[in-house]
């Protein structure tokens, strides 16, 4: 097969009527088909029985899914099945092929998958159609990287070769992948880890958030009709106990994680422990979470800053992991940054991810609205709230965008991550101590920093303990290929997705040395 050098997805130009006019047509579309019914799906055999709920979070009151939960029983027959897989077998080249025909699956169905997600996760349409394109590229990147790897296994050329002896490098897969993945970006984070496991040659079972089950099941028939053999994928949904089975089932070898930073932790933990029969090490791929601090200098222009940062804080109600959540402002520019970017605030429009003309909508669920005002009353009583959105709706689950400033160094609110449209400002003297603030943290996913001196440019980058820097720009939003994504510290197992190295860790080495 030839493939031609990997290019991003296009998104689509929302500012266009005829586009909205098919958005509009899409959603339409969706609303009167019948509830979605995502089924425990084990090699052939498909088992209905909605025990889970996904609701519209915009409007509870829509039920948007029903699922079945994965029991014991699913989880053994899965691991049965895919340790017997025989797609570790199949050629690189093949597997590659199955990829790019699923991405070619989910770009013909692309108003459909996003419609999908403004209804089951209230991604707003910008957004759930940017995750489409990046679940789209991880695909294509990945199956190209993966032939990459066979035809020409990295290091391989660094090996000597005296005469007489020929040594050979060969990335053979791992195993068993479990993917356990979040609801945040629903289609793109489980078909990133999922696409980089079946590149490699393992067989996959993949775990879907309990939030976005009818997005896992779009993207494991994107698979599946793409003519990848069934005993290669598994989906199980459910809660908890399902990631947990899985974690601690010696049939697992690998396990691709994305979510919070306990529940990471937690994984990492019990994946040492060896099970009886378990004759290898686990693997642990975690992306968690963060607290991610964008660093404002004396001499940025606001002009640039103010809307990069409501774009970095307040985009999808700041529920991504590479949200802004601290703003380390300068003292020369504190107060009129507090003052901009309070009125930008104010008149954010707050309302249904259906509407294109909305910033910011809706959490995903009761236990995350109640979180932020939580974290807001914090901010309150121990700080000042320098800004609220003037007008946001009382009915669906709906989180006020919110400025804090003046907050106690070691508040909850500047220290632990919120996971919502909460964003905080501290005054700093130095680019030295916001430097500082940065390294105490123990997250280290993405960071940010407005600056036109050069040489403050490479002093924060050399200090920055993140993953992701971003320089006078808005933080989130890398791109599959351009921004290899992951963070370090507490943030992650520092693995790069989207990048040259991610499918690494998929992969055992072996150097096969033949005397000649
Ligand atoms: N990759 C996403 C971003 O950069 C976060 O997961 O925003």
């Amino acid at each position: 097969m030839s493939l031609t050098p990997f290019k991003n997805e296009p998104i689509l130009e929302l500012r266009r009527a005829p586009i909205r006019a098919q958005l509009k047509g899409a959603l339409e579309a969706f609303d009167d088909e019948p509830v979605v019914q995502v089924p425990v799906w084990v090699g052939e055999d498909t088992r209905q029985g909605g025990a889970l709920q996904s609701l519209d979070p915009g409007d509870p009151e829509r039920l948007v899914a029903q699922s079945a939960v994965a029991t014991q029983a699913d989880v053994d027959h899965a691991l049965d099945l895919a340790g017997r897989s025989e797609w570790r077998h199949v050629p690189a080249a093949q597997r590659a092929e199955v990829l790019i025909r699923a991405a070619a699956w989910l770009r013909a169905r692309r108003l459909e998958v996003a419609a999908l997600e403004v209804r089951e996760t209230a991604k707003p349409w910008r957004e759930a159609d940017a995750d489409v394109c990046e679940a789209i590229d991880f695909l294509e990147y990945y199956a190209r990287a993966a032939i990459a790897l066979a035809e020409h296994p990295a290091f391989d050329a660094e090996l000597l070769q005296p005469p007489g002896e020929r040594n050979e490098l060969r990335w053979n897969p791992r195993g068993v992948v479990a993917v356990i993945s979040p609801w945040n970006f629903p289609v793109a984070i489980p078909l990133g880890m999922v696409s980089a496991g079946l590149a490699t040659g393992n067989a996959v079972v993949l775990k879907p958030a309990e939030q976005a089950p009818a997005c896992a099941f779009m993207l494991v028939r994107a698979l599946r009709e793409s003519g990848l053999p069934a005993s290669a994928l598994a989906l199980l949904p459910g809660e908890g106990p399902v990631g947990a089975a899985l974690v601690g089932d010696p049939r697992v070898h690998t396990i691709a994680f994305t979510g919070s930073g306990p529940v990471g932790l937690e994984i990492v933990r019990r994946a040492v422990e060896q099970a009886p029969g378990q004759k290898h090490l686990k693997r642990v791929v975690a992306e968690m979470g963060g607290k991610n601090c964008v660093i404002v200098d004396s001499d940025a222009d606001l002009d640039d800053v103010v809307p990069a940062l409501v774009k970095s804080a307040f985009n999808y109600a700041g529920q991504k992991c590479s949200a802004a959540a601290r703003v380390l402002a300068h003292e020369a520019i504190h107060d009129a940054l507090v003052e901009r970017l309070a009125g930008a605030i104010e008149v954010l429009h707050v309302g249904q991810a259906s509407d294109p003309e909305i910033d910011v909508p809706p959490v995903i669920e009761l236990e995350a609205q109640e979180r932020v005002a939580r974290y807001a009353a914090t901010a309150e009583a121990s700080g000042r709230i320098a800004a609220r959105a003037a007008e946001v709706p009382d009915r669906g689950y709906f989180a006020t965008p919110t400025l804090a400033t003046d907050l106690p160094a070691d508040s909850p609110v500047l220290q632990e991550e919120i996971f919502g449209p909460l964003l905080a400002v501290e005054r700093v003297k130095t680019i030295e101590e916001a430097c500082d603030r940065v390294d105490a943290s123990p997250y280290g996913l993405t960071g940010g920093l407005f600056s036109r001196s050069p040489r403050t440019v490479d002093y924060v980058a050399d200090r920055t303990p993140v993953g992701n820097l971003y320089v006078n720009r808005e933080i989130t939003g890398a791109m599959v290929g351009r921004q290899p994504f992951g963070g370090n510290r507490l943030s992650g197992t520092g693995t790069k997705a989207g990048g040259p190295a991610y499918l690494l860790q998929f992969v055992e080495p072996t150097v096969i040395t033949e005397n000649t």
